[in-house]
């Protein structure tokens, strides 16, 4: 493999250019807000996306001098905090440290944060463009990694952005002017589907991609005996039923660290559910609204609903279902009768017409829009429209390596509490969409773009 130094560099400025459109997106007060207590202050992000690529590719990979100590230990990382502790309690080392900066007086201005970042970016695009980036048996530099290390980065960065802003007021966000809210349509009806016992295809050889992150390699297989998936995401419509039935109040559908948690977070609904009486309040209020990313929506019940996997759990359950494994989603997405596919819908690449990614929309479409992504087996939306939960714990795949370019990326999180989400959302980027592709979190974190189907044996 050689690296095309034309594509990665107008990548690293189509990274760069939608960022910019993401921080432009709110009002100079919101800068230094903090939308979501689990995470840093936005004014983290703005220096985070530039001093990572800097300090992996420019310092460590290439081993050339820093732009400002300070400022490139200051943004070199986020934080996972676990929600069931409280906020202001650090969790570790690293987020000791970090939880103690968390304050609005040790953030620098925005003046000096944007400096640094030009000043980053001019140095990374020129190492993108003349450095020894492609260097063989070298731990950061291996097949680019370090390069392909820092477009995913801050392309994974841009979801988690925009889920942070779904957080904060309306008036704290410019709303674009072309923006339409996506609009209701009648639910699909649900419908099983049985995919018969196979092979699945977990991780991948390094050698088979150009890029993969450490935790989808290497390769590795399960067998899946056959099972039974729906075809389409839980709706809110289908949620609402739960909600209304009473599902938050009754501990038999909770787990006892969920039922704990609903408890002392007072959960009612999805998070991204607002009753018209005020949150939290009775479980049939007169309406039910969504809180867009621009607008309070009466729910558009044909969506897929957005909740933690501590709540598509619950739903499953009482329902008389389960979460689909990662295996499983991986047998329902990509296996089919003879071999298998590079996506759902077959090998093409991604485009519209398969899916909802690629920030093609600030909000879900009805479940059932997109027919021409469906797997070999029919089922939809498996990629795109909302990461899909599994019940499979994060665990490395045998023969696991932690990558040199980022240590830490996956290997923090092996703790048993984080769960696997595959597939993608509406702002997922296309660049990560690919079936090894793993994103994970913990079944307390409501805030992501995440839904759900349900699964049973046959
Ligand atoms: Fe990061």
């Amino acid at each position: 493999m050689s690296l095309d130094r034309e594509a990665v560099v107008s990548w690293y400025r189509r990274n760069r250019e939608r960022s910019r459109a993401l921080f432009d997106l709110l009002s100079d007060d919101a800068f230094y807000s903090q939308p979501i207590a689990l995470r840093h202050p936005i004014v983290f992000y703005a220096g985070h996306l530039p001093a990572f690529s800097f300090n992996t590719l420019v310092k460590r990979g290439l081993g050339c001098p820093g732009i400002d100590e300070r400022l490139e230990t200051l943004f070199a990382r986020g934080i996972d905090p676990s929600p069931d502790a409280p906020t202001t309690t650090a969790q570790g080392g690293d987020t000791a440290t970090l939880e103690g900066r968390a304050t609005l007086a040790g953030w620098p201005g925005r003046a000096e944060v944007d400096q640094f970042a030009a000043e980053a970016d001019r140095r990374v695009i020129d190492a993108l463009e003349h450095g020894d980036v492609e260097r063989p048996g070298h731990p950061l530099l291996d097949r680019a990694d370090a390069v392909f290390t820092i477009l995913e980065h801050e392309a994974m960065h841009q979801e988690t952005l925009l889920y942070m802003w779904q957080r904060l007021p309306f008036a704290q966000k410019n709303r674009p002017a072309e923006y339409r809210p996506v609009l209701d349509a009648p639910s699909p009806s649900f419908e099983w589907i049985e995919v018969p016992a196979g092979r699945a295809t977990l991780g991948v050889e390094r050698d088979q991609i150009a890029f993969g992150w450490d935790n989808e390699l290497p390769s590795s297989c399960a067998d899946v005996p056959s099972f039974a998936i729906a075809r389409h995401d839980v709706t809110n419509a289908q949620f609402l039923e739960f909600v209304s039935a009473g599902g938050y109040e009754d501990r038999r559908w909770w787990t006892d660290a969920d039922w704990q948690w609903i408890q002392r977070e007072r959960i009612r609904h999805p998070l991204f559910w607002e009753p018209d009486d005020g949150p939290g309040q009775a479980r049939t209020p007169r309406r039910w609204f969504w809180r867009g990313m621009f607008d309070l929506l009466s729910v558009p019940m044909s969506w897929p609903v957005y909740v933690s996997q501590a709540e598509a759990a619950a739903y499953a359950r009482w329902r008389g279902a389960r979460l689909p494994s990662e295996p499983e989603y991986q047998r329902a997405a990509f296996g089919s009768p003879d071999r298998d596919r590079v996506h759902p819908w077959g090998d093409q690449a991604p485009a519209a017409a398969h899916g909802v990614f690629d920030f093609s929309s600030w909000d879900p479409e009805p479940a059932g829009t997109h027919p021409a992504g469906a797997s070999a087996w029919g089922i939809e939306d498996l990629v795109g429209n909302g990461w899909e939960w599994t019940s499979t714990t994060f665990a490395p795949f045998p023969g696991f390596r932690a990558m040199a370019s980022y240590p830490e990326y996956s290997a923090d999180f092996f703790d048993g509490e984080h769960f696997v989400m595959k597939g993608a959302s509406p702002v997922t980027a296309r660049e990560l969409i690919r079936p090894t592709f793993r994103n994970w979190f913990r079944a307390h974190y409501p805030y992501v773009y995440a839904t759900f189907r349900c699964a049973k044996n046959i």
